[in-house]
């Protein structure tokens, strides 16, 4: 049954945090002359956590806290204090033993519409929670599939931007081919995925595309290229090249949602012979080994 957008507010009980309140997500309410809302005008983390705990927390602050710099908004909060609304979150709507995800979102708050930023807004700060549930173990066997498309998007994609345009176009491809995700090529080189980090592995080789303006720095594959350099296995930051990524053994997708995935299929040809590798195989029992660390 497809609710109705009113339905998807009304059903939605869960308590989420608006400049300073809590209150049912219902019931949170930010003017149409929010920047956001007119300009796209703000910034966003995604932040898992697992059994109530904000997974590499201080990661995502930074990366906030980076972002919300590039475009010249001052962080309302310190890290306490966001680690704060973070638990209270998730204690207020019963999250401490469930994995979940946790959505933040600052904007350069309400104001008279002018391109020019204005000279005394606040910032709008949101901070909602998301069920997470488990990785379908049976979908990671079959792997995702995936085409590939030109990156249309701007210069800035290192920016987490709220505005997501170019990459909702891309990722509605993707939907509208029955393909999980679209792989972005720009200049003949991949930069990532419209909604993920990308990985390739050659010859027992595991490469990723380095970090810079066109690709987000996304906090899942910084650890993988850790758990990686840790484990002394060959990991490059690096060019990759689309006939790189065609001739690949292995590729992987990363995101806080997605954790380590395996692609199985590009353009509807298979990966290699199309069932997810021994290397993703490794990466994944590492990855939740480290998760199971921080448990203990
Ligand atoms: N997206 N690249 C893009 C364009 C992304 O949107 C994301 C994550 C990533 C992976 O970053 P991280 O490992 O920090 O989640 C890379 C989030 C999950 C989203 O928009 O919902």
């Amino acid at each position: 049954m497809t609710l109705t957008p009113e339905q998807v507010v009304q059903q939605n009980t869960s308590i989420c945090f608006l400049n300073g309140e809590y209150l049912p997500l219902r019931d949170a309410k930010v003017s149409v002359l929010d920047r956001g809302f007119i300009f796209a005008d703000g910034i966003y983390e995604v932040i898992p956590a697992f059994s109530g705990i904000p997974f590499r927390l201080e990661h995502h602050l930074k990366r906030l806290e980076k972002n919300l710099q590039s475009i010249k908004i001052s962080n309302p909060y310190t890290m306490v204090e966001w680690h704060k609304i973070f638990s209270d979150i998730i204690s207020n709507n019963n999250y401490l033993d469930t994995d979940c995800s946790l959505y933040i979102q600052v904007t350069r708050g309400v104001a008279k519409r002018d391109h020019v930023f204005p000279e005394n807004s606040n910032p709008t700060i949101f901070v909602m929670l998301n069920p997470m549930p488990p990785a379908s173990l049976e979908k990671l066997e079959k792997g995702l599939t995936v085409i590939t498309r030109q990156d249309i998007r701007w210069q800035y994609c290192n920016i987490k931007s709220i505005s997501l345009l170019g990459n909702i176009m891309l990722k509605q491809e993707a939907a509208e081919n029955n393909a999980d995700e679209t792989v972005l090529i720009r200049d003949g080189n991949v930069t990532e995925g419209s909604s993920s980090n990308i990985f390739i592995v050659k010859n027992g080789v595991i490469k990723t595309p380095f970090k810079d303006n066109k690709l987000l720095p996304g906090i899942t594959r910084d650890l993988i290229v850790e758990i990686a350099q840790k484990q002394k296995i060959a990991c490059e930051e690096t060019t990759v090249t689309e006939k790189e990524l065609f001739n690949a053994d292995e590729v992987w997708l990363s995101s806080s949602l997605k954790e380590v995935s395996p692609v199985c299929s590009i353009n509807e040809k298979p990966v290699a012979d199309g069932k997810p590798g021994k290397h993703w195989r490794n990466m994944y029992q590492l990855f939740q080994e480290y998760k199971a660390s921080l448990k203990l």
